[in-house]
């Protein structure tokens, strides 16, 4: 995959933190880099290069994207720049999803028909121009195909060589406990893994839906919008900055709109009090915190990182400084703030029998 006159890049590490992805094998650096919105979109040609590339030399091996991302068009600048940057293929760890598709002419272009996910799958490797997928994604359930044709379909396309393993995006916890009922009823491969939006501000399913999956299945997240899309990082505190992803996309109105309301103003509260806590007691930012507050999450494998600039990268993987100061009453003091944590799940019969199994 590397082009002749290229020299290969060595990947090292530099510090990265490594998990295991849910109960699998692989393994993935705390941080990864994504393509939403940014990548094939509001950035193209050597901007990507120079994002990839910092992301890369900071330890960042792992790019997420999609096939529905910039219409396809993320996945083919992700292919370009690999190549172009002399990356060995086995260094890296890349993920797509397969779900909304790239073309809406026939109804068979989007969703989790055997049909769309081989093709989709597919045409994701012919965009990447790479030979497999580390990680295939269905980037939503489809309640339209019987689930067994779904587990079947991924299950195809491992078999197939074109990708090592399969995940769920935002899939209940029903939908995910059915695909292992499936897979385990036909001795199938089940989802190792679950794209879940996460962040200070939304809660609910990845710190209390998905809790019998992450103890049953040992399922592990990626995490996506850990900086609420910017909100954290305080940029919005006075106004949607010219260039910024609230000023640059149209369907993001309804969130320009709820900021100048009761809810956007009380998360934007919110955000200047943990800045402040950030940089009194930490000597960081609202930014770098909010992050380390994700990976703290012993159910989270990796953050994606979305970022538009290089240097933003680089200022994200603050968070990894931060991490080991998250000390039981910096925890608490963030509680404090953001008062939203999903009330604990309790077993509706017996007590639980070892109480500080938690602790
Ligand atoms: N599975 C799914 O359904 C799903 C959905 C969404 C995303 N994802 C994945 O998750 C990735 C991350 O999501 P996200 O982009 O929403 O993450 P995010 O971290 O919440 O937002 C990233 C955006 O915030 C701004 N930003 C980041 N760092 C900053 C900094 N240090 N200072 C100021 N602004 C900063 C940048 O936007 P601007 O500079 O443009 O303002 C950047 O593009 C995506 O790329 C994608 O791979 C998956």
């Amino acid at each position: 995959m590397t082009a002749k006159t290229q020299p290969l890049r060595e990947y090292k590490m530099n510090g990265m933190p490594f998990r295991r992805l849910g109960p699998s094998g692989l393994r993935v650096p705390l941080f990864s880099l994504g393509g939403w919105l940014t990548i094939g979109e509001t950035v193209v040609g050597d901007p990507v290069k120079e994002i990839v590339k910092t992301a890369f030399e900071h330890g960042i091996n792992m790019i997420d994207t999609a096939e529905v991302y910039a219409e396809g068009k993320s996945e083919i600048e992700i292919g370009r720049v690999i190549k172009e940057l002399g990356y060995r293929r086995s260094d890296l760890i890349i993920t797509t999803k397969v779900y909304w598709g790239v073309r809406h002419g026939s109804p068979n272009d989007t969703g989790l028909s055997r049909k769309h996910i081989i093709e989709g799958t597919k045409e994701c490797l012919e965009r990447l121009q790479m030979d497999y997928i580390d990680v295939i994604f269905a980037h939503r359930p489809d309640n339209t195909v019987p689930m067994e044709e779904v587990v079947r379909a991924f299950n195809y396309v491992i078999e197939q060589g074109w990708a090592f393993y399969w995940a769920t995006s935002e899939w209940s916890a029903r939908e995910i406990e059915e695909a292992h009922h499936v897979a385990s009823k036909f001795g199938l491969i089940g989802p190792i893994a679950e794209q879940c939006e996460h962040n200070m501000f939304r809660r609910e399913r990845p710190e209390k839906e998905y809790d019998p999956i992450y103890q049953k299945y040992g399922t592990g997240t990626t995490v996506w919008s850990a900086l609420a899309g910017g909100l954290l990082t305080g940029k919005y505190n006075d106004g949607i900055p010219e260039g910024s992803r609230l000023a640059t996309h149209s369907f993001m109105k309804n969130t320009v709109k709820s900021l100048q309301q009761k809810e956007g103003q009380e998360k934007i509260r919110k955000v200047r009090e943990l800045s402040k806590l950030a940089k009194d007691e930490l000597n960081t930012t609202a930014t770098a915190l909010a992050l380390a507050w994700i990976a703290k999450n012993p159910n989270t494998s990796t953050v994606i990182l979305g970022a538009s600039k290089p240097q933003q990268v680089i200022d994200n993987l603050k968070a990894l400084e931060v991490l080991p100061k998250l000390t039981p009453d910096i925890m608490e003091k963030i509680e404090k703030i953001l008062g939203n944590k999903p009330k604990e799940v309790h077993p509706r019969s017996r007590p639980p029998l070892d109480k500080l199994a938690k602790l």
